[in-house]
């Protein structure tokens, strides 16, 4: 074991190496950008960008935080925006913006536009106007390496990260004409507190501020998932979070500063940061990794040492009390049936909600006013009481804001009941595929409904404990809670009817025709990839507001794959977008139809995963695949060339990853495909 001498001796040149990093007065990050241009030496354009460069340094109106200034005229006009962080004070601001201005123009000596960052600032320049202009390219992220907290809880900081940074967001929004800045915390798991900040520029108006922050919040997933810090940095606007606090809240001292840090709690900001570029300008496409050799090996000695010595008792000892808190959760799961009985009003017609495809589905209110709905199963679901109650237990801990909560089950003679959370807006059918009240989906909603289909498939496939394959995803089983959102229901049935549930061939068939994959409807393979078939038919159907078994196009009744298909091809697209819609976002809209086609294709191994389809929905920079043609097996004579095609189709691990993905994307991937082995 190493000696607590020699872990303060190596604490200490840790933070030496982390100070001497922390002073070398470089940016962060900057971009040389080509596309405008490069000025020649002496040139006018030169000396008008000196000069307003220089003016930079004497200003007064950067009390703010904020400056603008343009120089010279026509061809050779120079804007510069300079722009401090919302808590730096002015003093602090122009030492940063003055060493910006050097730096800068050494770093891009010959191009008309550049910008860089600072922890503290940033500086930008251009021959073109940029004052009040959002920009949307030129943004880079920085991560953490080190994870947030479990596997297992990495959700639930997600999701507060998530909340604190909307938050933040519409109070920078608000922020007024000089200041768009807002900085807060909140609890995460684990006992953690996140600390996080966001700014816009506050030239520009409050529906460019919202734009780019919502567009900032999206990249999470792609730059810093269940990190312990990151940031997503552009020209318009950034965010920032970490689990200490780094922004001055007036009386703090400013921690990057503090020389004393507790040997065992090394600080997180300097450790091994992480920054990918992810531009849509085709700048250069290049990864820059800014590594502390020295620190991040000591890191891991340390990190070594404090996990054996401190970590390891406690953790056995956790171990039990949540096997403890696993026994007590059977009992809290069970329901009377006398409970249900009255909370149904004997299961009466006028609460029932409707015929699921493995029994009748009631409304019901307990007695302490909680409204429940209830699966009453069929009766021949050919398991026993205890694996039965097993078996709930398990699909009960399938926990995610994207699917349905299984409250408890009851069992009683051969009475199975199932006990799910209620939800107020019914299903996405009675929605999308009524004429009038399709009109309540308008594209917003419809997006962020399927990106909610999209995190619970997620979820169920990798991220969960069990493996689960739905089997049966479908426009009914997308609940819809009272705030719009997407859940899923119905998942784990097959868990609980004694169908196998690892990939291979069933001769049950659980699923809807019309969202069957091909080679489960025909062979009755099944994979994540059938999944994801269905989910690709339920974004076609969301984006046209029709359904796939039955679409109509004018006169003519085909179906729904082969139409979008048809028109995808000919580039015309727009044709079956949903009319009440296509006012939406085009891109947005497109990209969705693009990501369902993708999804549909015929041979199983060319369909993305999840992982990679909630990529593709997340992150612009990401190059889309060209689809191939999708499964026509919905005319009713299927060709026999084709079941053919199929049945040689089986995936294996290594082709589930798509080739075409940007860096970024196929980066990620891989990490996420690592957590396959189970
Ligand atoms: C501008 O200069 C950079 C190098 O300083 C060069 O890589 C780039 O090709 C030039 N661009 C144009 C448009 O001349
Ligand atoms: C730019 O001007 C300076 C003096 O004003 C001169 O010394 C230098 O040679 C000039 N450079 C070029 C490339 O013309
Ligand atoms: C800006 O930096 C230069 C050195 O790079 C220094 O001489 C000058 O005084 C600084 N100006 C201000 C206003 O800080
Ligand atoms: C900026 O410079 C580039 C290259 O010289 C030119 O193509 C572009 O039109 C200029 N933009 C403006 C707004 O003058
Ligand atoms: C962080 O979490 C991811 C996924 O949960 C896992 O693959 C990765 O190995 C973890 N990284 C570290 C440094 O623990
Ligand atoms: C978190 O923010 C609140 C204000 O919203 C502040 O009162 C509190 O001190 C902060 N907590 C920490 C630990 O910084
Ligand atoms: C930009 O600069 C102009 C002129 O210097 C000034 O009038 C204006 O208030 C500035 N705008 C902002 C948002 O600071
Ligand atoms: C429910 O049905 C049982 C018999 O099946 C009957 O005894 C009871 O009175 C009924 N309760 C209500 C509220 O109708
Ligand atoms: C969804 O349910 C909530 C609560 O019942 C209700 O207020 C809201 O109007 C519903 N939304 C639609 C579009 O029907
Ligand atoms: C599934 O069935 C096909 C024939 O339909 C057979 O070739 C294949 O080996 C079976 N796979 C498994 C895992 O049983």
């Amino acid at each position: 074991m190493v000696s607590s001498r020699l872990l303060f001796f190596l604490s200490a040149i840790f933070l030496l190496t982390a100070q001497a990093v922390a002073q070398t007065a470089d940016f962060l990050y900057h971009f040389c950008l080509n596309d405008n241009g490069n000025y020649t030496a002496n040139s006018t354009y030169e000396r008008n960008l000196n000069h307003l460069l220089s003016s930079f340094s004497s200003n007064t109106e950067i009390d703010y935080g904020f400056y603008n200034s343009s120089y010279g005229q026509n061809s050779d006009q120079v804007s510069a925006i300079g722009l401090c962080r919302g808590d730096v004070n002015p003093d602090d601001c122009r030492g940063c913006l003055n060493i910006s201005t050097s730096l800068l123009k050494q770093h891009c000596p010959n191009q008309k536009e550049a910008i860089g960052w600072f922890d503290h600032c940033m500086l930008r320049y251009s021959n073109r106007s940029i004052l009040g202009v959002k920009e949307t390219s030129s943004i880079f992220y920085m991560s953490n390496v080190n994870n947030a907290s479990s596997a297992n809880n990495a959700d639930k900081f997600n999701n507060d990260l998530r909340t604190l940074l909307e938050s933040l967001r519409s109070q920078a929004v608000a922020g007024g004409s000089l200041r768009k800045f807002a900085t807060g915390n909140a609890t995460a798991p684990e006992f953690q507190t996140l600390y996080a900040l966001v700014q816009c520029t506050p030239d520009l108006s409050e529906l460019d501020c919202n734009s780019c922050l919502v567009d900032a919040i999206q990249r999470i997933p792609v730059c810093c998932n269940n990190k312990k810090g990151g940031r997503v940095v552009g020209p318009s606007c950034n965010l920032r979070f970490e689990i200490y606090q780094f922004y001055n809240s007036t009386a703090a001292a400013s921690p990057p500063t503090s020389p004393v840090a507790p040997p065992v709690s090394p600080p997180p900001p300097l450790t091994n940061t992480n920054t990918t570029k992810g531009s849509e300008r085709n700048t250069s496409r290049t990864i820059i990794i800014i590594i502390v050799p020295i620190a991040a090996f000591v890191l891991l000695v340390i990190s070594f040492c404090v996990y054996f010595r401190v970590k390891r008792r406690p953790r056995r000892e956790k171990l039990e009390t949540v096997e403890d808190d696993e026994i007590r959760s059977v009992e809290s799961l069970q329901f009377d049936f006398s409970t249900i009985r009255v909370a149904t009003d004997n299961f009466s017609e006028a609460n029932k909600l409707g015929q699921g495809g493995f029994g009748d589905v009631y409304k019901g209110r307990l007695s302490d006013g909680q409204v429940i709905a209830i699966k009453r199963l069929s009766k021949n679901s050919g398991q026993g009481d205890l694996e039965f109650k097993n078996e709930v237990l398990l699909v009960a801990k399938l926990q995610h804001r994207n699917l349905v909560r299984l409250l408890g089950f009851c069992l009683e003679r051969d009475e199975r009941l199932l006990i799910y959370e209620f939800m107020p807006n019914t299903s996405l059918d009675h929605f999308l595929f009524d004429p009038i009240k399709r009109a309540h989906l308008d594209w917003q909603r419809r997006y962020k409904i399927i990106g909610g289909i999209a995190r619970g498939i997620l979820y169920l496939h990798e991220d969960s404990r069990l493996r689960i394959i739905h089997r049966d995803l479908k426009a009914s089983n997308i609940l819809l809670d009272a705030e719009m959102n997407s859940k899923i229901s119905d998942f784990g049935m097959a868990r609980l009817f004694l169908l196998d549930q690892t990939q291979g061939n069933t001769s049950r068939i659980v699923g809807t025709y019309g969202y069957m994959a091909p080679e489960y409807a025909m062979h009755g393979q099944f994979s994540v990839k059938s999944d994801v078939f269905s989910f690709g038919v339920l974004v076609l159907e969301i984006v046209s507001g029709q359904k796939n078994n039955c679409f109509r196009n004018g006169e003519n009744v085909e179906d729904l794959l082969s139409y979008a298909w048809k028109n995808w091809r000919e580039g015309t697209a727009s044709n079956i977008v949903d009319p009440t819609i296509r006012l939406g976002a085009t891109t947005e809209i497109m990209r969705c139809i693009h990501i369902g086609l993708l999804c549909v294709q015929e041979n199983v191994a060319d369909r993305p995963t999840m992982a990679s389809v909630i990529l593709m929905l997340n992150s612009y920079s990401i190059t889309l695949q060209v689809p191939s043609q999708p499964a026509f097996f919905m005319h009713n004579n299927i060709d026999l060339e084709t079941s053919r095609l199929m049945q040689s189709t089986w995936v294996t691990k290594s082709d589930e990853r798509s080739k075409g993905d940007s860096v970024e994307a196929s980066r990620n991937e891989a990490s996420i495909t690592e957590l396959y082995p189970r």
